[in-house]
């Protein structure tokens, strides 16, 4: 099948996990393409669709959430997964697990512009610098962590199971 991998990024880490999907989906036999949403004007010829942002304010980056809303016509009907990129894996214990409740929030954002056959929220790399002095006090005081927390076997994961399941579309006809 022929798949679009496209991402929305404000630092760069979405791109990386955008590039590690498409690398597993093609690994096993399909044809892919990787792009930032910002330079997709076309998505004729696309059987399949894996989309991610990353999150900023519990919500997709306003240029990718845009996206799915203006391609809404060519995404409908065919199969489409989503994936974002936020930060539940830099934080611990309740932390961790009250940041992880905002992939409904994320999720609601996006309801009238697609259903997808699926969702995965991921952590990123998450720097101090992307904060700014004062959020990055107040990251640290809630207990959260800087660094790079993609999780690379959780996504080869994610991946192989969406090239699974396009093969399994593609045998059945
Ligand atoms: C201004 C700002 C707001 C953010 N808000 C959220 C948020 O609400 N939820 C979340 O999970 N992560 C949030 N993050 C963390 C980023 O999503 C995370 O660092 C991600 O890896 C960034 O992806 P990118 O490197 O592709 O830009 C925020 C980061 C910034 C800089």
């Amino acid at each position: 099948m022929k798949v679009l991998v496209g991402f929305a990024t404000a630092a760069g880490s979405t791109e990386g996990v955008a590039q590690r999907i498409a690398g597993i989906v093609r690994e096993n036999g399909h044809e892919v393409e990787t792009h930032n949403v910002d330079e997709v004007t076309d998505l004729h010829g696309y059987e399949a669709f894996i989309i991610g942002s990353a999150v900023h304010n519990q919500a997709w980056l306003p240029n990718a959430a845009a996206f799915l809303s203006r391609e809404n016509p060519a995404l409908s009907g065919k199969p489409v997964w989503l994936f974002s990129i936020g930060l539940p894996g830099a934080l611990r214990g309740p932390m961790r697990k009250w940041a992880g409740l905002e992939e409904s929030d994320i999720l609601a954002g996006l309801a009238d512009d697609v259903r997808p056959l699926g969702h995965e929220l991921f952590t990123g790399v998450v720097t101090p610098q992307a904060f700014g002095k004062v959020g990055a006090r107040v990251f640290r005081l809630m207990g959260g962590r800087f660094g790079d927390f993609r999780d690379w076997a959780a996504i080869d994961a994610w991946a192989n199971q969406i090239a699974e399941d396009l093969t399994d579309t593609e045998t059945l006809g």
